[in-house]
């Protein structure tokens, strides 16, 4: 590329977006100096343009019609941090259209339509990069895609989403309620507009379908993903946990055992003692574990203006070399495997399970004999009264078993009429089993 400006126009110029205009400016001569002419953001797309933004480069135009951004012959590459999905996917194919790479930091879209975006990228000869859909700051998408190219990944295991991480870390260590916390996530800009997304789990599957499809080379959907969220996590529960040694994380977990996958999203107690356990607030970790190199690990804020923005202009870097090069539109990654799924009896894990029970002779022989029906022997087992004398409260961590064997379990505790009620269960990992 001669030494020229190179014209980049945003579609957002919200919590990333910013950042993004941060980094461009802040970072200007550093940039400069790797793609070989200055970076200017020229226009950003925002919804409402009355709104109160305080100060910014007024340079960059803002605008409320996308026409204004990717139809702009001037600009090069589109930045899309705005979220959404249906519309948006329809603004990126058009930009395409008009020979625009891309770099985008959502994961919804990427998650649903990334296959198809990215094919119509080849056909353009375009680029399309999204290092920070995934894990805000940490480069974990180049990380599997270059840097472990040459090994076979068989488990990713993290954390992904820093909202849920951000409040669980404030329920356990603070005590703080979850939402207060919550509301303290969205002002800190952690949170999706509609955070249902990040507390349900749906954003961190979303992460998962994208790292297992990369990592596996394999088109794994959000469908193909089991997810459950933090929402239904109590005080209690964070108690029983620490009160056994361990501290509850939203983990995704992707595994290949054999060429069949699982992949899941779920609120999962880890020993304190292990790393992922003490990744507070914010910050994601991923483990990557490949059959040649063993295990690896990836550290750093998963969400945030500037962290998030380091990772969209690292992408738009990549672009501006790749278009030196001419090599432009061989970012796909085209599946080489099946995304085939191993099926509930192929899962095994530990299990935390938290029962009300009535507090009277045999009903521990009744609780016990059940599980020792289904071959599940337990790791740790508690006892304690409850308020209502006629109630106690039984906690469980079981060893191994499948999870096909588990939900039976559950299903059984749950219509026995000694159980008043199963009150929480929940995956356990990186136990003694
Ligand atoms: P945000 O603060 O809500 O900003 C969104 C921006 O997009 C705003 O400027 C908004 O305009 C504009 N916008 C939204 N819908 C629009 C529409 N239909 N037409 C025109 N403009 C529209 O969101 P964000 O936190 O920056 O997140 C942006 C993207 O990055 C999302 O895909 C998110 O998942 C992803 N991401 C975020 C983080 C993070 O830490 N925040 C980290 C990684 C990835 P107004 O300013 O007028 O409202
Ligand atoms: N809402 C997301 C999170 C933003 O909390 O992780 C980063 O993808």
């Amino acid at each position: 590329m001669e030494r020229r400006v190179i014209q980049v126009g945003l579609l957002g110029f919200g919590t990333v977006g910013r950042g993004v205009a941060e980094i461009v400016s802040r970072h200007q001569n550093e940039l400069e100096h790797q793609v070989g002419g200055p970076i200017s953001i020229k226009s950003a797309l925002v919804k409402d343009l009355q709104k109160e933004r305080g100060e910014w480069n007024e340079r960059i135009q803002l605008t409320a019609d996308p026409a204004d951004v990717i139809e702009d012959p001037e600009i090069d590459i589109i930045i899309e941090v705005m979220g959404g999905i249906e519309e948006t996917k329809l603004l990126l194919e058009k930009a395409l259209s008009h020979k625009k790479h891309i770099v985008t930091a959502n994961k919804d879209l990427m998650a649903e339509y990334g296959s198809s975006l990215l094919q119509q990228a080849a056909e353009h000869g375009c680029d399309v990069y999204y290092e920070a859909s995934v894990a805000g700051g940490i480069p974990i998408l180049r990380t599997i895609t270059e840097g472990l190219a040459a090994d076979r990944i068989t488990k990713m295991m993290g954390i992904v989403n820093g909202t849920t991480n951000y409040i669980l870390t404030k329920m356990s260590k603070e005590k703080l309620a979850y939402t207060d916390v919550l509301k303290e996530a969205q002002r800190l800009g952690f949170a999706e507009s509609d955070p249902t997304a990040d507390v349900e789990g749906l954003d961190a599957a979303r992460k998962m379908a994208i790292l297992a499809t990369l990592g596996f080379s394999a088109p794994v959907q959000l469908a193909d993903v089991a997810v459950k969220g933090i929402s239904g996590i109590s005080g209690v529960d964070l108690e029983f946990c620490e009160q056994l040694g361990y501290t509850m994380k939203l983990i995704g977990i992707a595994q290949r055992d054999e060429g069949r996958l699982e992949v899941s999203v779920e609120p999962t107690l880890l020993p304190s003692s292990h790393p992922l356990a003490n990744v507070q607030n914010e910050y994601n970790a991923v483990f990557v574990h490949g059959e040649a190199v063993g295990e690896t690990m990836f550290y750093g804020p998963g969400a945030g203006s500037l962290p998030t923005a380091t990772a969209v202009v690292s992408d738009l870097v990549s672009i501006t070399k790749n278009v030196k090069r001419k090599v432009n539109g061989f970012a796909q990654h085209l599946p080489l495997y099946p995304a085939t799924l191993k099926t509930e009896e192929e899962m095994q894990s530990q299990f935390f399970i938290r029962l009300h029970v009535e507090d009277r002779t045999g009903t521990f022989a009744r609780v016990t004999s059940l599980f020792a029906n289904h071959d599940v022997s337990f790791e740790k087992l508690i006892q304690l009264p409850l308020e209502n004398k006629m109630l106690a409260e039984v906690v469980i961590i079981t060893h191994l078993t499948s999870r096909a064997v588990y939900k039976q379990l559950i299903n059984e505790l749950e219509t026995m009429d000694v159980i008043e009620r199963v009150a929480s269960s929940y995956r356990v990992e990186g136990g003694n089993a």
